[in-house]
């Protein structure tokens, strides 16, 4: 049954007026009867109220049974639907919540933070974060906001598959925490359940003697806002013996995350004296809160909002992270990760941190950004099919942003000298009334070409090498109609009219010209001399005579050059300040005649391509990709043997550009 028609589910119980508790255990015993096990709710609140004592009875009454029979037509009821059940219960009753927090004078109590905290991670992100930090079957384990346990429960059974005891798992390896009394019972109810469930297996498997009586959950427990400054598994000054006291190999949650608008005074100054580097919000401080509750060579698994990856305010967060850990993993994971939080409201970050003595310059983590989709299936499969692409820690230390990754060797590029070094990056024409000075060639008299109306070049998008002109502009007397324009519309510029009308030295010249704006990344194409270039197609131009332009225009339209101002402006305005920082890459002279050649080669044939039967056409394209890709191994063929890059590095770099190119292309569906 799909989340949100478990969500019906649940709500039409609650009008029928059936009680949490009762309908929880009703549930549990379902899923123990289709599995063979004859429980009742009663010796089940027994069972659980031996295993955890006090902690449990707050938390869930001892049931009425009642019948839930819409289950016992769903095979596919899991466990996880338990606690799924509490979570559907709390969104039910979000509405009241939100009136109630208009008269609080918009902050937040205990009661409230609990009710607008209770959204659970999705399995198959926990599902990933279990298996990248539960490494071995002698792993500690917390969960510090554990919810109803959808990592506990995970993480009980990884580490039962890694061959584990019962015994040990629960007297020792395996705590949880939370704030909330019914998340915490939930979420020992639902382990009872798989205990249960396991114990024939287990006593055959592992020859173990498993008393269900004796098992004892120490770690399970209960905190008290009151009693820790409002902090909750924030404070950090608990007994010696308690489970936040001490450090474990894997601590594995989703913190809870309000605005900051709505954490209270008394909270937002315990944030601060607490966390200086994190006090802007509840996860951030979450999130050094777990890396505290590592211990070395342990491992920090999270989700969380993607902001912490590149906002401002976590700067120093960011940076105390990539200088003294090691990043394992970063999943960029965007929106609709939780099925019960609409639309674009959340954006998420799956986060794998290592606690390390040695944070080593030359580790590499793995990085992936999720697509946009609606559908939560659809991410995870994506995934698990892992778009993953290796990157240098190290990398990160130039922006200190964990989205936006790039491995060493493209540092190395980015250091090269850029191309405002022999050429000049000139911004066109902006005649500030398009409508009157501009033209279709075919709208104005053919004689008044060349005289009154001149050859216009405009953006022509994601179009390379060649772009036919097909506009025309009034440039008669030098423009005079346009500067009058602009002095009489703009009488502060004291009649210096080429602060509009830039650039005019550079009119009429021939160069190459590119798209202020495409959703491809930038496109070069030829700037055939006896135009006027538009301030959407501005223009570059050689000052070095012995640089032949067409060289140069296959270097710009290269694979690595599009990454590369993809990377210096990864928004979709390629402006003329980023053309500017282009590195260069020195290239031998044989291969700038190749790359000349192929460009003039490319020329001729996004010309033919425009003018061609339909039939051919294909063949042309496939021509183009042929020559385009010999462009591409020479660009990176060049930049391999200037920086004497092993196949490996040469490999990143190749993998850095397709990435890029995936991220371009989900920039411009957004
Ligand atoms: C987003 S839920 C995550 C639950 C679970 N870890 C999961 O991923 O499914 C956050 C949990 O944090 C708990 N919580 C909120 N503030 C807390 C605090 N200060 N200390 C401990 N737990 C807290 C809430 O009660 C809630 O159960």
């Amino acid at each position: 049954m799909p989340k949100r028609s478990w969500l019906s589910f649940v709500s039409k119980q609650k009008k029928q007026g059936v009680k949490l508790d009762d309908l929880l255990y009703a549930l549990a015993i379902v899923y123990l009867q289709k599995r063979g096990f004859d429980w009742t709710g009663e010796d089940l609140h027994q069972f659980c109220l031996g295993l955890s004592g006090n902690n449990f009875s707050y938390g869930l009454m001892k049931p009425e049974p009642i019948s839930v029979r819409v289950l016992n037509d769903d095979n596919s009821f899991e466990l996880k639907k338990i606690g799924h059940t509490y979570e559907c219960w709390r969104h039910l009753d979000r509405p009241q919540f939100q009136a109630r927090i208009q008269t609080a004078n918009k902050q937040i109590d205990a009661d409230l933070l609990i009710g607008f905290t209770q959204i659970y991670t999705p399995d198959w992100v926990v599902r990933y974060l279990v298996d990248k930090s539960v490494l071995a079957r002698d792993k500690t384990v917390i969960d510090p906001a554990c919810g109803t346990g959808n990592f506990v429960l995970s993480a009980f059974d990884r580490l039962i598959d890694l061959g584990a005891s019962v015994k040990d798992i629960l007297n020792s390896q395996l705590c949880a925490t939370d704030i909330d009394q019914t998340a915490l019972s939930i979420c020992t109810l639902s382990l009872c359940v798989r205990l249960i469930e396991l114990g024939a297996d287990i006593v055959q498997n592992q020859g173990q003697n498993l008393n269900l009586d004796k098992l004892e959950l120490k770690g399970f427990r209960l905190i008290s806002l009151d009693q820790t400054n409002e902090l909750g598994s924030l404070y950090k000054d608990f007994s010696p013996e308690h489970p936040l006291s001490r450090t474990y190999q894997a601590v594995l949650t989703n913190p809870p995350y309000i605005g900051r608008r709505l954490i209270s005074k008394k909270l937002k100054s315990a944030l601060k004296t607490n966390f200086p580097n994190a006090y802007q919000d509840l996860s951030a401080a979450f999130l050094s809160r777990c890396l505290e509750l590592t211990c070395i060579n342990g491992r920090m698994g999270m989700i969380t909002q993607a902001s912490l990856l590149d906002l401002p305010a976590f700067d120093s967060l960011r940076r105390e992270i990539i200088d003294q850990y090691n990043l394992v993993s970063i999943v960029d994971a965007g929106t609709n990760v939780f099925p019960l939080v609409s639309g674009d409201k959340v954006n998420s970050a799956i986060l794998v941190i290592e606690k390390t003595t040695e944070v080593t310059d030359s580790r590499s983590f793995e990085f992936c950004k999720l697509p946009k989709v609606s559908v939560e299936i659809d991410k995870a499969g994506r995934l698990e099919n892992g778009l993953f692409t290796r990157l240098d820690q190290k990398s990160l230390k130039v922006a200190y942003r964990l989205s936006e990754p790039v491995p060493s060797e493209i540092l190395q590029l980015l250091s090269l000298p850029t191309l405002d070094s022999f050429a000049s990056i000139k911004q066109g024409l902006a005649t500030t009334d398009n409508a009157r000075f501009v033209k279709r060639i075919c709208d104005v008299p053919k004689d008044e070409i060349g005289i009154r109306w001149f050859p216009y070049v405009k953006g022509a998008g994601a179009t390379r090498w060649y772009a036919p002109v097909t506009h025309v502009v009034d440039w008669q007397n030098n423009g005079e109609r346009i500067k009058d324009t602009v002095r009489q519309k703009y009488p502060y510029l004291n009649g210096k009219a080429n602060w509009v009308v830039k650039n005019e030295a550079y009119y009429f010249k021939p160069g190459i010209c590119f798209s202020f704006v495409s959703s491809k990344g930038v496109s070069f194409r030829k700037l055939f001399a006896g135009a006027i270039f538009d301030v959407g197609a501005s223009a570059i131009f050689l000052e070095d005579v012995s640089v032949d332009p067409d060289f140069l225009l296959a270097y710009l339209n290269s694979s690595l050059c599009v990454a590369l101002l993809q990377y210096i402006n990864p928004t979709i305005n390629n402006q003329v300040g980023d053309v500017r920082r282009l590195p260069i890459i020195p290239i031998e002279h044989k291969d700038r005649v190749a790359l000349a050649a192929n460009a003039n080669e490319l020329i001729k044939l996004s010309q033919i391509k425009l003018e061609c039967l339909p039939e051919n056409r294909e063949r042309i394209l496939q021509s183009i990709e042929i020559l385009e890709k010999d462009n591409d191994s020479i660009v990176l063929g060049a930049a391999k043997d200037n920086f004497n890059w092993t196949l490996d590095e040469l490999n990143r770099v190749k993998t850095w550009c397709q990435f890029r190119e995936v991220i371009s292309s989900q920039a411009s569906k957004i």
